[in-house]
């Protein structure tokens, strides 16, 4: 089976971890880059001696008129994803994205029906959606093992606030928001993912610790069926990290940790029924993010992080937003046109 042709969008530091799983996936070639920003390109190629002789362009629509291509990465800060994504749709390239997807409400919709029409796949890297421990927890609520889902409560913390002083990522312009559209666009998609269920309202407290974006915020999300969850993201945490998730139903209990010790590692799950906790020997893994989105591009297996990922938390991150601006509850409309399962 022939590779897929990829141009890479931005250069940065994520992009690195990006051609290593496209590498492990077997599945691509990286046949050009798009990187404004020269020294970005040459501590990129000074990281990844390999792609020394890919061709590299200033812009990515410079890359697209140049190179013949099937797919880009979009690694970018985060309001470019928006225009380059419709760039590529437009050309008819399967694209994965890295999150947010867009900041806007109203961009991520038009990049999901841009996609639907051009037959091509837009794929939002939420890698969590990948993680063994993840997948295990949906599993559980899914299968009903856990009863009737009651509350789930998902907390990240990072030392942010101070780990990107000075970086685009506090620009608002570039980043759309702080540590809740970075970091916490994760657990967000997780918050959203886990619970499958339509979100009814929001009521939030946003925190800009004196800085020029969101650095902690506490939000509690009412779902259909009366599930109350809890999304907190810390940005101004002390130590380097911490992610933590309780799922509480009728009939049982899921925790997840992460050792901060090792964040990038795969975190603890346990599963706790008639007082007896398990925690699961072998945690069955999927297909990483890179092979599941050649996989969905080649029509062999479904887009594991679509589009309407990137409506559905832009939508809870803009209602988070406006709650904590307003001080109010702010209420959802059920939207039928965001597919819950995806
Ligand atoms: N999934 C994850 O775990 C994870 C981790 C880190 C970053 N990210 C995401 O990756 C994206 C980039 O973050 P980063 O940490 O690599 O930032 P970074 O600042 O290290 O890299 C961004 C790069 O984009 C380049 N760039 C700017 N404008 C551009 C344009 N118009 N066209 C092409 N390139 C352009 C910059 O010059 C820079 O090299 C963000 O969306 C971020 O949220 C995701």
């Amino acid at each position: 089976m022939s590779t897929l042709r990829v141009g890479m969008v931005g250069c940065g530091s994520a992009a690195t971890g990006h051609v290593y799983g496209m590498a492990a996936s077997g599945q691509f070639d990286i046949v050009a880059l798009a990187e404004p920003s020269p020294e970005s390109l040459e501590r990129f190629r000074a990281r990844l001696p390999l792609l020394g002789d890919v061709p590299a362009f200033s812009s990515a629509d410079e890359m697209f008129q140049a190179v013949d291509l099937d797919a880009v990465t979009v690694v970018t800060p985060h309001t470019l994803h928006h225009p380059i994504v419709m760039s590529a749709i437009k050309r008819g390239l399967h694209v994965l994205c890295e999150k947010p997807l867009t900041c806007e409400v109203a961009h991520a919709k038009e990049i999901a029906e841009a996609a639907e029409a051009a037959g091509v796949v837009v794929m939002v890297r939420y890698q969590r959606r990948f993680d063994p421990a993840y997948r295990f927890m949906r599993e559980k609520i899914a299968s009903g093992e856990l009863g009737e889902l009651r509350t789930i409560a998902v907390t990240c913390g990072q030392r942010w606030q101070r780990g990107t002083a000075g970086t685009w990522r506090q620009d608002p312009a570039l980043s759309g928001g702080g540590m809740l559209m970075d970091s916490g666009s994760h657990l967000a998609d997780m918050l959203l993912w886990l619970v499958d269920r339509p979100v009814e309202s929001v009521s939030a407290l946003v925190d800009q610790c004196g800085s020029p974006v969101d650095i902690n915020t506490s939000a509690t999300v009412r779902f259909a069926g009366g599930v109350h969850g809890q999304l907190t993201v810390i940005g101004d945490l002390a130590i380097t990290w911490m992610e933590t998730v309780v799922v509480s139903g009728s009939d049982g209990l899921l925790r997840y940790e992460v050792d901060p010790q090792h964040p990038w590692r795969t975190g603890r799950v346990t599963f706790s029924r008639d007082n007896q906790i398990v925690e699961p020997l072998r945690l069955q893994r999927g297909p990483s993010e890179h092979e599941a989105w050649a996989d969905a591009i080649r029509g062999e297996g479904p887009n594991l992080s679509p589009p309407s990922a990137g409506v559905r938390v832009a939508e809870l991150t803009a209602a988070i937003y406006r709650s904590a601006r307003e001080g109010q509850t702010v209420r959802l409309d059920t939207d039928a046109d965001v597919a819950l399962s995806a």
